[in-house]
């Protein structure tokens, strides 16, 4: 004769079997991600500079790159055009409407590598060497005078570039900011 206990028990173990065996049936589908398609898609880049890549380039460098394929959109200098500015900006203390840039408001340099990598040019993705990206970046940078025209950028040097709005932010994880 059965206990209580006992039927209890196995009531649960048929559970846990039939549950063990319904997770094991899987449709199968997918294969196994390899390391070389993971680094593909791994690209983002930390506010300290982690996961710049190799690669370096200067504001001069980037000039003739950002006049064919940004300019179009964002203006000869950055001030806007069909799309909005990257350069200049009034001061966030004239209110909530004032219009946010680079020079303005972005807190870390390794954001605009990082973005101008992965979104830009806005409808060519992804087409830019790093190098590339270190011209741009440099020459989005001096355009604000935040370092100077022959100054090489690299995963090092961009690093350390101090933005003007670098302490305007309340983190709310002060202890993983750089
Ligand atoms: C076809 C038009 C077009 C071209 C060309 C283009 N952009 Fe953009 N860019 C945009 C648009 C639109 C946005 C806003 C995207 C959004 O908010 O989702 C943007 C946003 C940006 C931003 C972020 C600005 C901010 O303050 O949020 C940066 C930086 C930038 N572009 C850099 C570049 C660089 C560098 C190039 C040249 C390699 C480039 N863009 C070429 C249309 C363009």
């Amino acid at each position: 004769m059965f206990t209580r206990e006992f039927q209890c028990t196995t009531v649960l173990a048929i559970l846990a079997f039939g549950l063990g065996a319904a997770f094991a049936q899987t449709p199968n589908l997918g294969e196994p991600i390899d390391e070389v398609d993971i680094a593909a898609w791994d690209i983002d880049i930390l506010p300290d500079g982690t996961g710049l890549p190799p690669g370096n380039g200067t504001a001069a460098q980037g000039e003739p790159i950002y006049a064919q394929k940004c300019a179009v959109c964002h203006g000869v200098n950055g001030e806007g055009g069909i799309s909005l500015a990257l350069a200049g900006g009034e001061p966030l203390t004239n209110g909530i409407d004032t219009s946010k840039t680079i020079g303005n408001f972005w807190p870390y340099a390794s954001t605009i590598f990082d973005y101008t990598r992965r979104a830009m040019p806005w409808l060519q993705p992804r087409t830019l060497t790093d190098d590339e990206v270190y011209a741009l970046t440099a020459y989005l940078l001096a355009m604000h005078d935040i370092i100077d025209e022959d100054e090489v950028m690299n995963a090092e040097t961009l690093a350390e570039v101090q933005m003007p709005n670098r302490d305007g932010f309340i983190p709310r994880f002060p202890e993983r900011m750089p």
